[in-house]
């Protein structure tokens, strides 16, 4: 640890006195705060500074908060920072090995397999299902409003973007949304992002400590979770027949994956060598099961949170929902009430929402790196192979120097007249570089109708008792508002009936 504590007084980079084994991030790991607010009050102490060094628990991490060098980090230099964390072991158990947790030749490959899924044409002729889910969705509020006109937003929000994942990735029908009880997805869901102390503790323990931790027998994740999936494949994989569908989904391209023994992609290292190696990687259950899982975990909740987050925003802020609600009035009438893939290009100024939601709340306060081969910034400072690296979102996207006035809801900013205000490298909600989300896309798709849906009909305002600032999770990594939820109260706006969906019943 003391060997450890001393590697950036050797480096000569300007570094915070750390504590015995939590070194600088005691609170994150002891899961007292969030953890975008621990990195925040870090750098407020070296607000000129282009980077300072720290420790994340007992391993040094270079946090970097100059736009310039955290384009070298993500984007320039991305052959020798390829890494997010842990990188050695992602391996060691099934969830483990996806696409996020993956990293060098092993990334590279299923990266480059995976991407054409995610294309603007997949995602154009993927939209009659998230119209469905669309449906379904309004079905559910009627069904909860007439109940009670106060509802919790982020769960239902979740329930939503899950049958819409469901549907597009997997082919099924999830009826997440339906009003039986005990349904499996929810479960799972609920199995894969458990918010609790025990959780947040093995998230973190294999974060900063890998090797101990697998060493000692842990799992972040219970094998429940890949029996479910590896079941739930099987099952759609029969029912095709074992045969690639029309559909060309995510089913499709695992089944395709399967019928091969290799899948082969360029090596990582060409960045560096600029030759043009292709490199093998085998394909076996666990790889494809893991994929799977991935997107269900990633397809719902960053989604359905940046959908409460942004109703939460709304609630607040009146004046914005009228404008946004306006110009849904606006879109639905000139589609004759046809819920089409156009929303996510003619809709500037809910779309300015949801990125200022992003902006307030990133789903990742933190983007995390690790150092995969000896690295030289452009600076001169020489980091060693595994040495980490944290780009601080949440503060990048606080810090009044690029946007003015943080604390204030303002889409505005985000409109095409103020864009180019914004400094590039300043705003990353879905990350940057070759490891950009993969599922933006996606994401923006499912956002954008799920608000549609709520708006049009729907005016909203915070339920009584809910407070006006959220405190954020501090036992997950993701942005997550701690226990209470986000509960909003509804009333029918006026006008709602002539701006029922138009219901085109395609065939799943
Ligand atoms: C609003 C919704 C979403 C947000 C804000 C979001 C944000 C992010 C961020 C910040 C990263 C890390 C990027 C980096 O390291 O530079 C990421 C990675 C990823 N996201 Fe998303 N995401 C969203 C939705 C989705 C969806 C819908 C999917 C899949 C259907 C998805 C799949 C992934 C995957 C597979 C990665 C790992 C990419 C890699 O490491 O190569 N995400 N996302």
């Amino acid at each position: 640890m003391s060997k450890k504590f001393g590697y950036w007084k050797l480096k000569s980079v300007p570094y915070v006195e750390p504590l015995p084994l939590l070194g600088n991030y005691g609170r994150y790991i002891l899961q007292q705060e969030y953890p975008g607010h621990v990195i925040q009050k870090l750098c407020q102490k070296f607000i000129d500074q282009p980077y300072f060094g720290a420790f994340y628990g007992t391993e040094p991490v270079l946090v970097v908060q100059s736009p310039d060098i955290i384009k070298h980090v993500l984007t320039k230099d991305f052959y020798y920072v390829n890494g997010r964390e842990s990188s050695d072991y992602s391996e060691s158990e099934v969830v483990t090995q996806t696409l996020f947790f993956s990293a060098g030749d092993r990334w590279k490959i299923v990266r480059q397999n995976l991407t054409p899924l995610f294309s603007s044409a997949k995602m154009k002729n993927m939209f009659h299902l998230i119209d469905k889910c669309s449906a379904v969705f309004e079905d559910l509020l009627d069904h909860e409003v007439s109940m009670s006109d106060v509802i919790e937003i982020r769960h239902i929000s979740a329930r939503y973007t899950m049958d819409c994942i469901c549907s597009a990735a997997f082919g099924v029908e999830s009826n997440t949304m339906s009003t039986v009880e005990n349904n499996p997805f929810n479960f799972m869901a609920t199995e894969i992002f458990e918010a609790s102390n025990y959780r947040g503790f093995k998230i973190i323990f294999r974060a900063v400590w890998p090797a101990i931790f697998y060493r000692l027998g842990f799992q972040v994740f219970p094998s429940t979770i890949d029996e479910f999936f590896s079941k739930l494949l099987k099952g759609v994989f029969q029912s095709r027949g074992y045969k690639p569908s029309p559909r060309n989904d995510f089913v499709d391209l695992v089944l395709n994956l399967k019928n091969e023994d290799y899948i082969t992609g360029d090596s990582i290292s060409n960045a560096k060598t600029g030759a043009e190696n292709k490199v093998q990687l085998k394909v076996d259950d666990d790889l494809l099961v893991a994929q799977c899982v991935q997107f269900f975990a990633a397809g719902f909740e960053t989604s359905a949170s940046t959908m409460g987050f942004t109703l939460f925003e709304l609630a607040k802020n009146q004046d914005v929902q009228k404008k946004a609600a306006e110009e849904i009035d606006e879109f639905l009438r000139r589609h004759g009430n046809k819920l089409k893939y156009d929303c996510v290009h003619e809709l500037p100024y809910l779309d300015a929402c949801m990125h200022e939601t992003l902006r307030k709340y990133p789903v990742l306060g933190n983007l995390t790196r690790e150092v995969m081969d000896d690295y030289v910034l452009p600076t001169g400072l020489r980091l060693d192979k595994g040495v980490r690296i944290h780009v601080p979102v949440y503060h990048m996207h606080h810090n009044p120097d690029y946007f003015p006035e943080p604390d204030k809801y303002k889409p505005e900013r985000f409109l095409d007249e103020n864009k180019d205000d914004i400094k590039q490298y300043t705003f990353f909600p879905f990350g940057s570089g070759p490891r950009l989300c993969i599922g933006m896309r996606f994401a923006k798709m499912q956002v954008m109708s799920g608000l549609i849906t709520f708006l049009k009909k729907y005016r909203f305002e915070l339920a009584d008792g809910m407070p006006e600032t959220l405190i954020l999770d501090s036992r997950t990594f993701l942005s997550q508002p701690r226990d209470h939820g986000i509960m909003l109260k509804l009333t029918k706006r006026e006008g709602w009936e002539g701006r029922n969906f138009v219901r085109e019943q395609k065939k799943v």
